[in-house]
């Protein structure tokens, strides 16, 4: 039996928790709290927020089929929609709401490298937010994350800004004028396809000959009002001034539809064609357009912990942060150590330390063998000598330094 495509067996988690604690200790620095919402939920929230033209939504949701076929439901594409949803049925008074959540989403994508069915996100949510600040900090709480807490360098800051609804109009009119005196001929099917349903996916397309043509294409940024446009330059101002650096994207876009002004992703050049290990931005009429009384002003960003393991392992020459706690290998040398061994382990344990006891070795040659397997950083050897003296062998692994001590300061003499 194999495992689904486009999924994996987590066998060492070290990284994986890694990224997670460092998110969970810095985002609260910056009053995240975390929260977090069912893998399940109804497909029409995912239809109603993203919009039914997204490829996520056309082409990439793992539907669930419920015995009594009244439910319509899926496993979560992505986490925005579920915390809105949160935000509504939980009647959260209290803005803005900074929340984390992290977890598996789901999506039938192509399986490759950085693309799987199964990812898992980091992602973080500000309702109720309507400064244009807000967004100059969280792409600081971001960049100072990745910087600073995981020390990866290898990437970049792409940034747009999409106008509010009525510019939007106004840029989708000049986008299909552009296209137009293109012609058909000139764009590939899928874009031909995407101008009538959902003309800013355009901007997506893979395909070199469209890309190449898009670089003409007016810019959202050219088309906003006085509102917006101040805004526009207000964070571009405050991320100077934060020495945030990022490139200016004019065809960013962003494969989901509930996005208004601001939007961003961090990427790296080191992943290949799925580039992008976190993206996010505005949504401000997720809220309303979900059932909320009132808009509320909004923004997020999802970090993908499977890309952001691949930066940081591209760029770590393979030397990885958060290496697992020192091992401490007890080795009863015969059946009767083995209650002691459990004893001194106990004790051990009780300061912290992380101890194993090996119960099935024969011979202390072999069992000497096995500890450097496991990788141990001391062996502790119980023999009969030990157990009349109430003391352990112990050895360094590394050094081969060796000495017998009171079994009672061992951990004192562990932790020196
Ligand atoms: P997204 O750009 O669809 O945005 O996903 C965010 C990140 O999740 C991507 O940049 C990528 O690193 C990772 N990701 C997405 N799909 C896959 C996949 N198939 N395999 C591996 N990693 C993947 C969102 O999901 C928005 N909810 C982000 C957001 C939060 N916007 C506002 N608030």
């Amino acid at each position: 039996m194999l495992r689904v495509k486009g999924t994996h067996d987590w066998i060492d988690l070290t990284q994986f928790n890694m990224v997670v604690d460092h998110a969970k200790r810095y985002f609260s620095l910056y009053n995240f709290q975390e929260i977090a919402t069912p893998l399940i939920e109804p497909v029409e929230l995912f239809q109603r927020s993203l919009g039914a033209a997204t490829d996520v939504i056309s082409k990439e949701m793992f539907l669930l089929v419920p015995r009594n076929h009244d439910d319509q439901l899926c496993l979560r594409p992505e986490g925005t929609a579920s915390v809105v949803r949160a935000f509504i049925e939980n009647n959260i008074q209290m803005t803005p709401w900074k929340v984390f959540t992290w977890g598996p989403m789901f999506r039938y994508e192509r399986p490759q490298k950085g693309r799987c069915r199964q990812f898992h996100q980091i992602s973080m949510e500000i309702i109720g937010a309507q400064n244009i600040a807000h967004d100059a900090q969280l792409i600081m709480m971001l960049d100072r994350y990745f910087h600073e807490q995981l020390k990866l360098n290898n990437y970049a800051l792409v940034l747009n800004f999409l106008g509010c609804a009525q510019d939007r109009v106004q840029y989708k009119e000049r986008l299909q004028k552009f296209l137009q005196t293109l012609g058909q001929q000139a764009l590939c099917a899928q874009c031909v396809d995407r101008q009538h349903k959902n003309i800013l996916r355009i901007f997506d397309c893979k395909n070199e000959t469209c890309q190449q043509l898009y670089t003409k294409a007016p810019h959202t940024a050219d088309f906003l009002c006085t509102e917006c446009d101040q805004e526009w330059v207000q964070l571009k101002n405050e991320l100077e001034q934060l020495s945030i650096s990022f490139a200016y994207r004019p065809t960013l876009v962003r494969g989901l539809d509930y996005y208004t002004k601001t939007v961003f992703e961090f990427v790296s050049d080191d992943l290949g064609a799925q580039n992008a290990f976190c993206g996010g931005g505005r949504y401000d009429h997720l809220v309303k357009e979900l059932g909320g009384k009132q808009d509320q002003p909004s923004l997020g960003a999802a970090i993908g912990i499977e890309r952001l393991l691949i930066a940081l392992e591209a760029k770590q020459d393979g030397v990885l942060y958060g290496q697992r706690a020192a091992l401490h290998l007890i080795i009863p040398l015969s059946t009767a150590q083995k209650s002691l061994a459990l004893m001194l382990a106990d004790m051990l344990r009780a300061h912290n330390l992380t101890v194993d006891v090996m119960l099935d070795g024969d011979s202390l040659k072999s069992m000497m063998r096995q500890a450097n397997k496991m990788g141990a950083l001391y062996a502790l050897l119980l023999g009969p000598e030990e157990q009349e003296q109430n003391s352990v062998t112990i050895k360094h692994m590394v050094t081969g330094k060796e000495e017998r001590v009171p079994q009672i300061t061992a951990a004192e003499y562990l932790k020196k």
